[in-house]
């Protein structure tokens, strides 16, 4: 095996383009908040994007047991540690991140808002004052930010200094 399956590559693409779209809504949820002018759609179209960031993550990890992963390329052993510890943080994150968003709405009045179909329930500015589940949220927003960048720089050290292919593991093409 000397790339990713066809899913599996699918699956980290999607995912890429759906965090930068449920960071985008997240950020344009709480610019609107902090404005009292939120709305149920807002809430929704985040919640979807959000969720189904979830939703892929535990296909790719399902698709990671059945398929494999191809084995790490040559590198300094100690990059290899960090390359593969971002891979399964970046697999927490990206589950932990939904499941504390479920939790804002759960322990705010975005669920009851939305329950009703009624946007005047919904947080004003400073209304998420005492939800310690969106603190976590946003902070677990930044550490994805981070490790995702360090996992970027990974690649491209791959991609144009070590010129080893790397990137054509995680690529549709077919290697010869
Ligand atoms: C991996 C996917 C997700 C990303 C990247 C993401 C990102 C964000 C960001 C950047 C914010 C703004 C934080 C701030 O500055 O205050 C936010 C807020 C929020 N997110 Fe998410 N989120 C995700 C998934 C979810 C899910 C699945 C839910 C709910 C089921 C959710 C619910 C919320 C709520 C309720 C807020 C508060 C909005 C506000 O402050 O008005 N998020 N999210
Ligand atoms: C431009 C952005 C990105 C590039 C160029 C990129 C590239 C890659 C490449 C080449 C691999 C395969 C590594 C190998 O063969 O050992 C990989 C794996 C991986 N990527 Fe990305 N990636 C990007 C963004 C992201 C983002 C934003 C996430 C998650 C937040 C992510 C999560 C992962 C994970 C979890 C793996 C490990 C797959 C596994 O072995 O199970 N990637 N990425």
């Amino acid at each position: 095996m000397t790339q990713y399956s066809k899913r599996m590559v699918i699956v980290h693409w999607l995912t890429l383009a759906l965090l930068i779209a449920a960071w985008y809504f997240g950020d344009s949820l709480a610019e609107a908040t902090d404005e009292s002018k939120a709305t149920l759609a807002g809430y929704i179209v985040h919640i979807a994007v959000g969720g189904t960031v979830l939703l892929l993550t535990l296909a790719q990890l399902f698709f990671r047991r059945k398929d494999g992963t191809p084995p790490l390329l040559y590198d300094k052993p100690i990059y290899q540690v960090v390359a593969k510890n971002v891979h399964y943080l970046l697999y927490t994150l990206l589950f932990l991140l939904p499941v504390s968003g479920i939790t804002i709405i759960l322990n705010s009045k975005v669920g009851a808002a939305l329950l009703a179909g009624d946007a005047n329930l919904l947080p004003k500015e400073h209304g998420f004052k005492d939800v310690f589940s969106h603190e976590v949220h946003e902070q677990l927003v930044n550490v994805l930010i981070v490790l995702a960048v360090v996992h970027i720089l990974g690649a491209i050290k791959h991609q144009f200094i070590m010129k080893d292919g790397l990137m054509s593991r995680m690529s549709l093409r077919k290697k010869d």
